[in-house]
């Protein structure tokens, strides 16, 4: 793992977009694997304003979300579709229809989560996944467990998780109790990772993910059998460490 540390939140984003940028100038036509939460705002911002300079373009990329809440139609404020629109999708040149989030309104998970997993390796896997990182250690909403979950599957959602994401409602009554997310296995396959974290919050998350041995108790820590990771975090993120 490429462990780079700087000072703020909005150098994370500039950090990461040098990737995307890079990534994208070797491959115009990259899957990149994007990902919802605060952490990966700075990132977007980053990649609004490089694609307003003209330093990239998204004309040919396709797009593959890592989770969606069950029960949210995408036009539902706090849906992760809705997220992705508001806060990328409208200010850039990307091609809607390349752009996958999964289905919170879907009837078979299983069906889905295979279907999704099918187009992805179809398509030769994410060149490039950003992920953030929950409290508890999450990635996507691949929550602590006994086990890791391969393919994109329906996942209770933890309580921690809950409570973390009730600021986003109006009631934590509100929030959803079940996601759809990419599993593992399928951001695994990923060429690329950029895993962004901030605060201290995240501090105790960020060092199992590097140092703990790989347990589902600790989903982050898989990315360690990964031969191509770069965690990019501030001083507080990285304050254990
Ligand atoms: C959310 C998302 C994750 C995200 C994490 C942290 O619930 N499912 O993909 O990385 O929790 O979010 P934040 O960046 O807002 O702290």
């Amino acid at each position: 793992m490429n462990v780079v540390v700087v000072d703020t939140y909005k150098e994370i984003g500039e950090k990461a977009a040098d990737i995307f940028v890079a990534q994208l100038l070797m491959k115009p036509n990259s899957i990149l694997g994007l990902a919802t939460g605060s952490t990966p705002l700075s990132l977007y911002e980053a990649l609004i304003q490089r694609y307003k300079d003209g330093k990239i373009d998204f004309s040919q990329v396709t797009s593959f979300n890592l989770d969606e809440y069950v029960g949210l139609a995408p036009d539902h404020e706090q849906s992760y579709r809705y997220f992705m629109e508001k806060n990328l999708f409208e200010h850039i040149n990307i091609d809607k229809n390349k752009t996958y989030v999964p289905d919170g309104l879907v009837k078979d998970a299983d069906a889905f989560g295979k279907a999704y997993d099918q187009q992805i390796k179809d398509m030769g896997y994410i060149d490039l996944q950003i992920l953030g990182i929950g409290a508890n250690g999450h990635i996507g909403f691949n929550e602590p467990d006994k086990i890791f979950t391969y393919a994109t599957h329906k996942v209770d959602l933890a309580e921690t998780t809950i409570k973390a994401n009730s600021r986003f409602f109006d009631s934590i009554d509100d929030v959803p109790k079940q996601a759809i997310s990419m599993g593992i296995g399928t951001i695994m396959k990923s060429k690329k990772i950029i895993l962004m974290a901030t605060g201290e919050a995240k501090a105790q998350a960020i060092r199992d993910a590097i140092y703990t041995d790989p347990a589902p108790e600790h989903p982050a820590s898989i990315l360690q059998f990964h031969q191509n990771v770069t965690v990019i975090v501030d001083k507080e993120a990285a304050s254990l460490l």
